[in-house]
């Protein structure tokens, strides 16, 4: 059990990478409590990992109250938070800087920027206060590199890094330790949703496409960057902070 006794918050946590984070995490010991919009699914994964087990809020994460609710009500239900997930999402719309819309650009930076930063304001004094933690924010390879037609959501992933090398050094004494983990392409609803964008009617020849250009030859799972945040939130990890973790089937090195 790597994460006996542990409490993690999770955002995003109803769907894809943070749900199939959350059954890990469960499977390894921790209790968690789940964050997202999307209510139905939020009652659906409660059920699936057992309520003595997990907990789910409805809560937008670029609201300030609700934060601080989704933080206080983490403690209340079960006493102390050790792992934050921040990982809540979206990748916005597919078009070029000039046609780009103000109003998707303003959504992408707060769900994906100020949600997080929201997040870490709320969380590092609980943290701090039960002797430290992990943090780990789901960045991208669209935080480590350029991606034509997705400006606002490459610069929020790149944001996140800035936001997680700051947090590490602030967070350092007080024994939290914070990381990205940077994926890049995984099977969930966020990248059929950037196939379509991409090629209307055609996503799969778009997949197939997406697929050539990753060294492996495939889309990542789920549970395959799920692993990989397991191990930063571990204690296995414990001399790790500050740093972004790639987990791209090697599109990093082309
Ligand atoms: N799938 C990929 O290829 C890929 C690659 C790199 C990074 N990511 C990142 O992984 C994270 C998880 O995405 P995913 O691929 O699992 O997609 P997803 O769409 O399945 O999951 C995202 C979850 O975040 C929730 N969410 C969105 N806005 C929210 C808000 N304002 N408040 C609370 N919850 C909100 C959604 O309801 C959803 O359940 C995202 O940050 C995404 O940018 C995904």
């Amino acid at each position: 059990m790597r994460l006996a006794n542990k409490v993690a918050l999770i955002t995003g946590g109803a769907a894809g990478i943070g749900l199939a984070t959350a059954k890990l995490f469960v499977a390894e010991g921790a209790k968690v409590m789940l964050i997202d919009m999307q209510e139905a699914a939020l009652t659906a994964a409660v059920e699936a990992l057992g309520s003595d087990k997990a907990a789910a809020i409805k809560a937008d994460v670029t609201d300030p109250e609700a934060t601080a609710r989704y933080v206080a009500a983490t403690v209340e239900r079960f006493g102390r938070i050790d792992v934050f997930f921040a990982n809540a999402g979206i990748e916005g719309e597919v078009a070029a800087i000039p046609d780009y819309s103000l109003e998707m650009y303003e959504r992408v930076m707060a769900v994906n920027v100020r949600g997080v930063w929201l997040g870490l304001r709320a969380v590092m004094p609980v943290m701090a206060q039960g002797g430290g933690g992990s943090i780990i924010i789901t960045s991208s390879l669209a935080g480590l590199r350029g991606t034509p037609k997705l400006s606002a959501y490459t610069a929020s992933k790149h944001a996140v890094v800035g936001l997680m090398k700051t947090a590490a050094l602030e967070g350092a004494a007080q024994k939290i330790r914070v990381n990205t983990i940077n994926p890049a392409p995984i099977a969930t609803r966020m990248i059929e949703s950037l196939e379509n964008q991409w090629a209307p009617g055609a996503s799969e020849r778009m997949k197939a496409r997406i697929e050539h250009a990753v060294p492996l030859r495939r889309y990542g799972q789920p549970e395959e960057v799920a692993n990989l945040v397991l191990f930063l939130a571990s204690d296995e990890s414990s001399y790790i902070t500050g740093n972004t973790y790639p987990v791209d089937g090697g599109m990093c090195a082309a």
